[in-house]
């Protein structure tokens, strides 16, 4: 996730960029730069936030210009791979917003051609791809290089002798903010709220171009798109939650697409090793804090189920302590900050102790990444909300993705399991937004839950950690007490505290464990406790024991975790949100633990 702004008008560009750049700065806030059009392309760019930059800038003239604010995903945090990028006779520049897959390919035959590249980031292949099939025309040249590319995008195109933006968008947000003698572009309405209230919403595959007086929006055949401008009434801080009251949920609702994200150009790395090229070790170890070892827990049954490597698990707090085996396992670190004290600990003991390390996080250019061998980065964007919620979906997806390559590369998985496996990740954000679209199912559920004390979040299997996830949700933002459990584990002790004053939810999932867990759900029942169970949507036979039933779309077992996840993440948010706690901010935690 990035942010892209455009001005073209009768003032100073400069200062209503960073002015709207600031707005976005949300979207991402590793590196920020700028580019204004008056004697040439002018480009100034910074590693750090806008703030810094702004610092830097001389007093640059000009009254048509782009700027970015950037989230890394190709490329470190660093001056070079800042945006805008140049082609090589400095007439255009360029911002971009999203991922460009066939980024290497396309690289290797513009270098061919002579193009010289200054950045290690997938977006440079856009400007030069520009130069190239110029011809006295950007919006032509613009619509005939993204013919040749294969992924996702927002743009944003300056020229040194003209004052037109032009504009494309794939699967990227852009709008338009209609001005009187001005016009904006952008990623996100807050950036045009300071300058206009009219707005333009470009659309999958549409092109525009934008000058001080008018706006034209094609669709991917050419012909003109016409639509009406709709008025914004959001204030800029409701805006920079897309409307939402809370980051959480935003970020709840952001699942499909960062798992799209996630997902894009890794699924072929399964087959051809482009991450994990080496699988040449014995056994794996994931070491993580919070909600991520939860998704480690969830990873050590998808590897074990899909490659039968043997996997251990081990808190990162725990591991830098305990006494290393003669085995030198590959360890996973899994951190969607990056940051956690103790998960970088144990990636320093991990390499002490001769392990091979591997890092999955969100974060790039995070300290992990300087402190482990392989690097598998998930794609989800910025997280805001302490809570973590489409960081952990992502992990879900990285994991999966890793246990698929261990399991095809050790000839554990097939041809055909593999593609069925596939197809069902690729499915992942239609049944994630299902979840979503399904969201007043669990109205009922959050009653229950608001006006208890005590909750069980069980499960078996596979979803065992996943209910934990769900107990750990509801506790940090709701303040209620939530235990996790082993389904199977209850009638060892917590029975005991059951009662009609202690909801229990209950994940019911038709694998190998499903008639087992009936069982205890029944068992739970006859205690008095409310129960809530999330199943597959044509279950009847859950949905006559239980008090309330949540459905979720037929998936594979194996990532039965992803859409149930979202249900919990669902439950405890409007849990929370209905005793009026402090969502994204719960009190004594922080979004990124850098203490032990
Ligand atoms: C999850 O909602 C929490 N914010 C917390 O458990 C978190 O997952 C943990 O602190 C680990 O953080 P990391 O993934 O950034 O390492």
């Amino acid at each position: 996730m990035c942010g892209i702004v455009g001005y073209t008008g009768s003032r100073q560009a400069v200062d209503i960029l960073l002015d709207a750049l600031k707005r976005l700065e949300y979207r991402g806030y590793d590196s920020a730069g700028i580019a204004v059009c008056g004697k040439g392309v002018q480009i100034f760019k910074d590693k750090g936030e806008i703030s810094s930059l702004e610092k830097s800038l001389p007093r640059i003239h000009g009254t048509v210009g782009i700027s970015h604010t950037r989230w890394a995903t190709c490329g470190k945090p660093s001056k070079e791979n800042a945006h805008p990028f140049a082609d090589c006779t400095g007439r255009f520049a360029l911002v971009h917003n999203g991922i460009i897959e066939n980024h290497r390919q396309l690289r290797q035959k513009l270098e061919s051609e002579g193009h010289r590249f200054t950045s290690e980031t997938d977006t440079e292949v856009l400007v030069h791809l520009l130069e190239a099939n110029f011809n006295g025309d950007v919006h032509s040249a613009l619509r005939e290089s993204l013919k040749e590319v294969k992924g996702t995008y927002a743009i944003a195109v300056a020229s040194s002798d003209s004052n037109e933006i032009v504009a494309a968008r794939m699967e990227n947000p852009l709008v338009i903010g209609l001005g009187v003698g001005e016009n904006l572009v952008a990623s996100d309405v807050p950036a045009l709220l300071n300058y206009t209230n009219k707005i333009l919403h470009v659309m999958d595959g549409e092109t525009a171009v934008i000058s001080p007086d008018s706006v034209a929006i094609y669709d991917e055949s050419g012909a003109e798109v016409k639509r009406n401008p709709s008025t914004v009434t959001w204030t800029i801080e409701d805006a920079e939650k897309g409307g939402f009251e809370h980051f959480m949920l935003k970020e709840i609702l952001e699942g499909p697409s960062s798992i799209h994200n996630s997902l894009l150009g890794s699924l072929d790395g399964v087959e051809e090793g482009e991450f994990l090229q080496d699988v040449g070790f014995k056994s794996v170890k994931i070491v993580a804090c919070g909600s991520s070892f939860h998704a480690a827990m969830i990873g050590k049954y998808v590897i074990e189920n899909l490659s039968h490597i043997p996997t251990t698990l081990e808190l990162a707090s725990e591991y830098r302590y305990s006494h290393g085996t003669k085995e030198s396992p590959l360890v996973i670190l899994v951190t969607q900050s990056g940051e956690t004290a103790d998960t970088l600990a144990a990636a320093r003991e991990a390499r002490r102790r001769g392990c091979r390390t591997l890092a999955i996080t969100n974060v790039v250019g995070s300290t992990i990444t300087r402190e482990v061998d392989e690097v598998f980065y998930t794609r989800a964007g910025p997280e805001i909300g302490v809570a973590a919620t489409k960081t952990f979906l992502t992990q879900l997806v990285a994991l999966s993705l890793l246990a698929m390559r261990m399991g095809f590369a050790r000839r554990q998985l097939d041809h055909e399991r593999l593609r069925i496996l596939k197809a069902e990740l690729r499915s992942m954000p239609r049944y994630v937004e299902a979840v979503i679209d399904g969201a007043q199912q669990i109205e009922g559920s959050v009653e229950m839950l608001a006006g208890a004390r005590d909750a069980f979040f069980i499960g078996r299997n596979i979803n065992f950690p996943t209910m934990l996830e769900g107990a750990l949700k509801l506790k940090e933002i709701s303040y209620i007490h939530a235990e996790g459990y082993a389904a199977g584990e209850l009638k060892h002790g917590p029975l005991a505290l059951l009662d009609s004053r202690t909801p229990v939810v209950a994940a019911c999932i038709k694998d190998h464990t499903y008639d087992k867990m009936l069982s205890n759900v029944s068992e739970v029942a006859a205690r008095d406790s409310p129960v809530i169970g999330i199943g597959y949507e044509d279950d009847m036979d859950l949905r006559s024991i239980v008090d309330r039933f949540i459905g979720i779309p037929k998936v594979d077992p194996i990532f039965s975790p992803i859409p149930i996840t979202v249900v919990l993440q669902l439950l405890a948010y409007h849990t929370a949100k209905r005793k009026g706690c402090s969502i994204d901010k719960p009190r004594n935690l922080a979004k990124s633990v850098t203490v032990e």
